[in-house]
């Protein structure tokens, strides 16, 4: 299959490379001339212009800087769009990423969206995942071709808007995970611990939390919050020592600050019994 990788920067590069890798034709363009040599030099056509580089693969692959890019860019092809299929793995908002998506279709092309959840040198691992959404035809017509690019691949949905969801839920759980363990860290560190000694000992505690997410999931589908154990009236003085001993370290207690006020909240407004997913409230206000 001929494929076309509109975009050679630092994530392109490595798509065009796994194409290249995996025996297929493969054509590349970028703004600032130069940034093909490598890939020139394994095999790839370095395509004069947007159009001509469209013209040239079955497969049309965008990753750029920002979907207004992505779209000019794509603008740039006129009529060659016609009856192509677009993968834009361009990074945004899923308004973004499905105006992009309506627009393609306007032209007579197929569109699937990718949303990249690796650096560029995890491309073609087998760890690294991508989400793709969009008509799962299309999908399927490509799948040997999009696995070269990552191990996981998964149609999540036939919105193109909704993998970029998933790639920003994964990075919202990691933030707020990472800010939860580092001041920890902090907390651990005030008294002289070794951060890494204390993952030694407490690896199992540690391991232990991930395991509570699906229950936090079933509830906020469900809507059903009641809870045998662990409910948020059990919480509450645990984070309220948390605060006190943040204070009394000189540790920032902003961050469990706030987890404190939540539970508190929920407890004031009469969910003491509850399960920890009863904080959904707050966070689902618009
Ligand atoms: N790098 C990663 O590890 C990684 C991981 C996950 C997702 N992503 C996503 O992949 C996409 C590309 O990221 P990247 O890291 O490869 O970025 P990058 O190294 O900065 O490259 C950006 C690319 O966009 C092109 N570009 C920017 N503005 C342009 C314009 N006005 N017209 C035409 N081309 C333009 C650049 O062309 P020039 O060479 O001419 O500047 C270059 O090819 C982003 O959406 C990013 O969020 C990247």
């Amino acid at each position: 299959m001929n494929v076309t990788v509109i975009g050679l920067g630092e994530m392109g590069s490595a798509l065009a490379s796994a194409f290249l890798k995996g025996g297929h034709p493969t054509t590349v363009w970028n703004r600032t001339p130069g940034r093909a040599e490598a890939l020139v030099a394994a095999g790839a056509e370095e395509a004069a212009s947007v159009r001509e580089a469209v013209a040239a693969g079955e497969l049309v692959v965008v990753n750029v800087k920002g979907n207004t890019v992505a779209r000019e860019l794509l603008a740039s092809a006129g009529d060659a769009l016609a009856g192509r299929s677009v993968v834009n793995l361009t990074d945004g908002t899923s308004a973004e990423v499905q105006a992009v998506a309506e627009w393609v279709a306007g032209r007579g092309a197929e569109y699937l969206h990718g949303q990249i959840m690796t650096i560029a040198p995890g491309i073609g691992h087998p760890d690294a995942v991508v989400f793709y959404g969009g008509a799962s035809a299309v999908y399927e017509r490509f799948d040997a071709v999009l696995g070269l690019l990552s191990g996981h691949k998964r149609l999540v949905a036939d919105d193109p808007g909704v993998p970029v969801l998933y790639g920003m839920a994964v990075h919202d759980t990691m933030w707020g995970t990472l800010n939860g363990f580092l001041h920890a860290a902090a907390l651990l560190s005030s008294e002289g611990v070794e951060v890494g000694r204390f993952l030694d000992d407490a690896g199992a505690s540690m391991k232990a939390l991930i395991s509570f997410l699906p229950s936090i999931a079933e509830a906020v589908d469900s809507g059903e919050h009641a809870v045998e154990y662990g409910a948020l009236k059990h919480h509450l003085p645990s984070v309220e020592d948390l605060v006190r001993e943040s204070r009394e370290r000189g540790v920032d207690d902003a961050f469990p600050g706030f987890t404190r006020d939540l539970v508190a909240e929920a407890v004031d407004r009469g969910h003491a019994d509850d399960n920890y997913s009863r904080l959904i409230e707050h966070f689902a206000r618009r």
